[in-house]
């Protein structure tokens, strides 16, 4: 009877172990694929987004609609894809604020950001170009 017992309890553990691994690398295999989608593998996405989520850029600015400023995916398809002259421009109106190119409402100026870290949120923000 006891052997019966531990021949089960054997018999329960390899059950167990043969199935965590195939469903590891199930879910592996299954992950690679989609990661590819997402823009969050881009190194570009995760540097701007440490950035920009300690900005107060969230206030008026949604990934996917217009709030009090345009939408990240709005500003993604007029602008992403064009040279460094416009990302360095784009920093520089984040840096100094300003209005005129999505209607009348100013951005407000964020001199306490840095050129570069103004550049990586610009980077991160053409991330969301579809
Ligand atoms: C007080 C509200 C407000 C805050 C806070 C704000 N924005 Fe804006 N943002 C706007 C408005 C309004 C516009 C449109 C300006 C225009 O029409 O020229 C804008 C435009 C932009 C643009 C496009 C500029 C252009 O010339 O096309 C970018 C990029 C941008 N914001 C990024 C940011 C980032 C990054 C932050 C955080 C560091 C931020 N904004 C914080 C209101 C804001």
């Amino acid at each position: 009877m006891k052997r019966v017992f531990l021949l089960l309890i054997i018999s329960a553990i390899t059950f167990l172990a043969c199935n965590s691994s195939d469903s590891n690398s199930g879910s592996q295999a299954t992950e690679t694929p989609a990661a590819k989608e997402e823009p969050k593998v881009n190194p570009d996405y995760e540097k701007g987004l440490a950035i920009e989520a300690k900005q107060n850029c969230n206030t008026c600015h949604r990934i996917d609609e217009k709030l009090i400023g345009p939408s990240y995916n709005d500003i993604a398809a007029k602008y992403a894809g064009t040279s460094d002259t416009i990302v360095a421009h784009l920093a520089k109106k984040i840096i100094a604020g300003g209005s005129g190119v999505w209607g009348e409402v100013a951005m407000v100026a964020h001199p306490e950001l840095s050129v570069e870290d103004a550049e990586a949120i610009v980077k991160y923000i053409f991330t969301f170009k579809k």
